[in-house]
């Protein structure tokens, strides 16, 4: 077993942070998205990850990943010189998987759990597509599946107008060498994609077995800002553990689930978890309410702030009230005019807002 990690796209929905971060390297709980889909992929005992990525922010990834060691799996990297959909990305990959089945992940798409019992099902009833849905409450959003009265997946349709149920598919499959057939099937859909909805389509139409399973747990696909922010809300409130390594003076309370890296100074300051603080970061005089992290070497002084994702090396002075906000990395975020109180913000990175 394969697998394939789809990194590519130009991340549109959530520029201008996207100008210089690849999306799936967007930090949820102070982590990129995509070495959470890296753990779940080394945890389900796949040791072979092919990554697609794109010409724009192929070298972000690279970077990061770098030759997957430290999952101990082995990376090779696929470059799709234009974002012409997912079955076009496993085409363009087709001969880093070979006749092999392999594990497709979006590498924007988490789910709760993981996905190892899914790879152990798919061995054992080696059934030719294994799909996962989730209940959603905007379906047309997605691709949408329809069951029949005894669970079996009879019809997919990629983004419909006027959905037939609210199961979406999640952007984690798993298929046999037989979808290569089925890609070479479909035509381009109609916003100009080769869709893998459509190619599992083609499956069920030749009259293959597709089996599909119905999420209980989160799923987090974090394709948009508030996305991004659901993200880490739920990841803080499921996985963080109370961690204190950096410095905390007598004037300061942390308050329940609150992590804070090594090197990092908090000063007279209340932080309220769950609340992740990365490395070589400073609070002082403020307030760092639930559900927010802060990247490595950030600073945050007389302000309060909450539920909110601060990248990287970014400055947050004087602000009164700052939530539902995500903050790119060196954005220096001022405040010298007391109109404003509270505030909601997507600011880039490298940006200065003086208000
Ligand atoms: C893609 C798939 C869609 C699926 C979604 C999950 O959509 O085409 O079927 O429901 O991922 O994240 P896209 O992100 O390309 O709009």
């Amino acid at each position: 077993m394969k697998a394939l990690i789809l990194a590519g796209g130009k991340g549109t929905r959530l520029k201008p942070i996207t100008n210089t971060i690849a999306k799936q390297l967007l930090p949820v709980a102070n982590k990129p998205i995509l070495f959470y889909v890296m753990d779940q992929i080394a945890e389900a005992g796949i040791k072979d990850i092919g990554i697609v990525i794109s010409p724009e922010t192929g070298a972000n990834i690279q970077e990061a990943v770098r030759d997957g060691s430290q999952w101990a799996c082995e990376v090779t990297y696929i470059l799709q010189d234009q974002p012409l959909g997912l079955a076009h990305a496993v085409v363009t990959a087709r001969e880093f998987l070979g006749d092999s089945p392999f594990l497709m992940f979006l590498g924007d798409n988490l789910i709760q759990g993981g996905v190892g019992d899914f790879v152990k099902h798919f061995d054992i009833q080696s059934p030719e597509a294994l799909i996962l849905l989730k209940e959603v409450l905007d379906p047309r959003l997605f691709g949408v599946a329809e069951l029949n009265e005894r669970h079996e997946v009879v019809h997919l349709v990629e983004k419909p107008k006027e959905p037939k149920t609210n199961l979406a598919l999640v952007g984690i499959y798993l298929f046999t060498p037989r979808i290569h057939e089925a890609i070479a099937g479909i035509k381009p859909s109609w916003r100009g994609e080769l869709e893998i909805t459509d190619a599992i389509q083609g499956l069920l139409d030749a009259g293959r077995e597709v089996r599909s399973h119905i999420l209980s747990g989160w799923w987090l696909d974090t394709g948009k800002k508030d996305d991004l922010l659901e993200a880490n809300r739920v990841v803080l409130d499921d996985l963080l553990q109370r961690n204190i390594c950096g410095y905390c003076d007598g004037d300061s309370q942390l308050l329940g689930r609150v992590n804070v890296c090594n090197g990092s100074r908090i000063e007279n300051s209340v932080i309220r978890g769950p609340v992740s603080i990365g490395r070589n970061c400073s609070i002082r005089n403020s307030f760092i309410g639930p559900f927010t992290s802060v990247g490595t070497g950030t600073t945050v002084e007389d302000s309060w702030v909450q539920n909110s994702v601060i990248l990287e090396h970014s400055v947050i002075s004087r602000i009164d009230r700052l939530e539902d906000s995500l903050i790119g990395k060196g954005v220096h975020l001022r405040k010298s005019d007391d109109r404003f109180k509270s505030i909601k913000l997507f600011v880039g990175c490298d940006s200065t807002l003086e208000l």
